[in-house]
């Protein structure tokens, strides 16, 4: 081993898009078909933490632990691209001094955890990539000369939706023109700081069924629905603009209706694909028309919508909402889906912050704070589980650098074993 410790400890949050990225021009370098916007959830509740370090007796193989299992780094995948392209920095910057240590031509160890279960149902790919590609960004020392959003031009080639990770707040992935992929990166729509007071609960439906993977679902859209090429060309474009503007101007009514307007449409194109995909399922359209209902009983009041949904590749719903508005949601879902694990983040229910409501028996009674034309009965109420957990969070900010050097956060022991 050399006698200093090459190493650095990254967080990295999960975002949630509100334009959806689905589809491909080129899958070796992971260019879409369209831009997509998403909003960055707080990594003090969701996150992937990352060590990577360099060091000369790690005989020139790079290796890689996942949730404690090691992954293999296949020659032409996508974690050796990322790796190849974040060692290639540094050796442009090693070559512009000589006195740095040549950490470029070393063999680099990553050891990576996320601090939700994949079982929660919440995808992890791109939490996963940022933290690995910022993990490597404080290793090799490459920021401020590398810009953030160079960064996520590789964080891209590790999963698609990664690249809006590398940014706090509100963020575009810019599909770009080029073949290269020179043009395609995530940029800062808003900083967190812009508009800190939206949240978002994360309804965690039981689903049984493993569903179409989203790399593979999104080529078979590509391929054969004639709806993806009017969402391409005629939907998207306007949509990114309007809810930029939306954002902007912290206009959370039009913020909602494009963000539930874009998730139907991108299942739209999933049910337009040969064979169908199918992500969402009744409990999801459920929350669909609970939803619609908040905000339709809000709307007759004169007032503006409560609640917008949004769904990926799953039938997990994510719901975002003023901070004001989050306690009449959390209560409503609560009385229609019985029993959901509750982790109480921001102390809703006054029992204290953080504390854990595990499946419940009491019966949730609907709240006092709904709009008085609330239709009770627009769904029934579900039986225990059908929401198996309910995750309330809010914007947050981009990637962390938790540690320099070997300390109390490394996921690797001082010998580089996890
Ligand atoms: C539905 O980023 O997981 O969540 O690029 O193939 O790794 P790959 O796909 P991935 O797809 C995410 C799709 C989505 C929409 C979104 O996040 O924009």
């Amino acid at each position: 081993m050399s006698s200093t410790i090459y190493q650095a400890t990254c967080s990295a949050p999960v975002n949630i898009a509100v334009i959806k990225y689905w589809g491909k021009r080129d899958t070796s370098l992971i260019l879409p078909t369209n831009d997509s916007l998403s909003v960055t959830l707080d990594q003090d509740h969701l996150r992937s933490v990352t060590t990577a370090r360099a060091d000369a007796s790690f005989d020139g193989q790079d290796r890689l632990w996942l949730n404690g299992e090691e992954e293999v780094i296949k020659p032409d995948g996508r974690l050796r691209r990322c790796i190849d392209e974040m060692k290639k920095l540094r050796q442009a910057k090693e070559a512009k001094d000589a006195s740095l240590p040549k950490l470029s031509e070393w063999a680099v160890r990553v050891c990576s955890e996320n601090n939700f279960p994949t079982a929660a149902g919440l995808a992890s790919s791109a939490s996963g990539f940022a933290a690995l590609i910022a993990s490597l960004a404080a290793l090799y020392e490459l920021q401020p000369e590398v810009s953030t959003s160079e960064l996520s031009r590789i964080a891209r080639q590790g999963s698609g939706s990664a690249c809006r990770s590398l940014f706090g707040g509100y963020v575009a992935w810019q599909g770009g023109e080029q073949a290269s992929g020179q043009d395609s990166l995530a940029v800062e729509v808003a900083p967190q700081s812009h508009w800190p007071d939206l949240q978002a609960l994360i309804c965690v439906v039981s689903d049984a069924k493993k569903g179409t993977p989203s790399t593979a679902g999104m080529q078979r859209t590509v391929q054969t629905s004639p709806l993806l090429q009017h969402r391409i060309k005629d939907v998207v474009p306007q949509r990114m603009k309007d809810i930029s503007a939306a954002i902007q101007n912290k206009d959370f009514d039009t913020f909602a209706n494009i963000t539930m307007a874009d998730s139907n449409n991108f299942h739209a194109c999933c049910l337009d694909t040969a064979p169908p995909i199918f992500y969402m399922n009744d409990v999801s359209r459920a929350i669909v028309q609970l939803t619609e209902e908040l905000n339709r009983a809000s709307e007759a009041e004169g007032k503006g919508k409560l609640a917008a949904y949004t769904y990926d590749a799953g039938p997990n719903a994510v719901l975002y909402a003023p901070k004001a508005n989050m306690p009449t949601i959390l209560q409503t879902i609560r009385h229609y889906f019985p029993n959901a694990d509750f982790d109480d983040t921001f102390d809703l229910l006054g029992k204290g912050a953080n504390a854990s409501h595990r499946g419940a028996q009491d019966a949730v009674a609907l709240p006092q704070s709904l709009p008085a034309a609330f239709n009770s009965n627009v769904i029934p109420v579900h039986e225990a589980g059908a929401v198996r957990r309910l995750i309330h969070t809010q914007v947050g900010d981009g990637p962390r650098v938790l540690e320099r050097g070997l300390g109390a956060e490394s996921l690797l022991t001082e010998q580089g074993e996890p």
